[in-house]
């Protein structure tokens, strides 16, 4: 049994409010690829579709005269650290395991090497899907983070995946059981 589940996730008000400024779409595709890819690279896909879910949830509006400014965005953006740190915080006051939200917010962590200086990261598998989940789904551009999608369809999209997860760990249970 999962202590927290992704709708529980997506219908909190603060997750509604930053996906969307980051794109509630991207969000939920991203979280679809990771559960593809969880099962493919053998990862926990309770954890890469949560990391995945939340994983831009740290993106800040830069604007310039009311126009996105990317210049801007490139020079200051930390939204892999802010995005962490609210999923982590999020995590916890909703009942997840301690570990299990340190794994999370690593993974959004390291979702993206764009604000970190040059060099070669070593990724851990899960941190690997969240990456390829959301390059998955990148448009040039960043025109992902604009795909729009009204509330409910989202809502049924996200329990579907809750579904899926659930099926998953079922399955596996009944491995383990016989
Ligand atoms: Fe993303």
């Amino acid at each position: 049994m999962r202590k927290v589940t992704l709708s529980q996730l997506f219908q909190h008000e603060l997750v509604q409010k930053y996906l969307n400024r980051s794109g509630v779409v991207h969000a939920i595709s991203t979280a679809y690829h990771a559960f593809s890819l969880a099962k493919q690279h053998g990862v926990n896909p309770d954890l890469a579709t949560k990391a995945a879910l939340l994983h831009d949830i740290g993106h800040y509006t830069w604007y310039t005269d009311g126009k996105w400014d990317y210049a801007l965005y490139k020079e200051n953006d930390i939204h892999a650290i802010k995005g962490a740190e609210r999923a982590h915080k999020l995590l916890i006051e909703l009942g997840e395991d301690p570990r299990d939200a340190k794994e999370i917010a690593l993974a959004i962590l390291l979702h993206t090497d764009s604000y970190l200086p040059e060099g070669q990261l070593q990724l851990l598998p899960l941190q690997q899907v969240v990456a390829l989940a959301d390059e998955a789904d990148e448009e040039p551009g960043g025109l992902h983070h604009y795909r729009q999608l009204d509330y409910s369809t989202a809502c049924s999209r996200i329990k579907n995946l809750d579904r899926w997860v659930d099926a998953y760990y079922a399955a596996a249970n009944l491995k383990h059981s016989v």
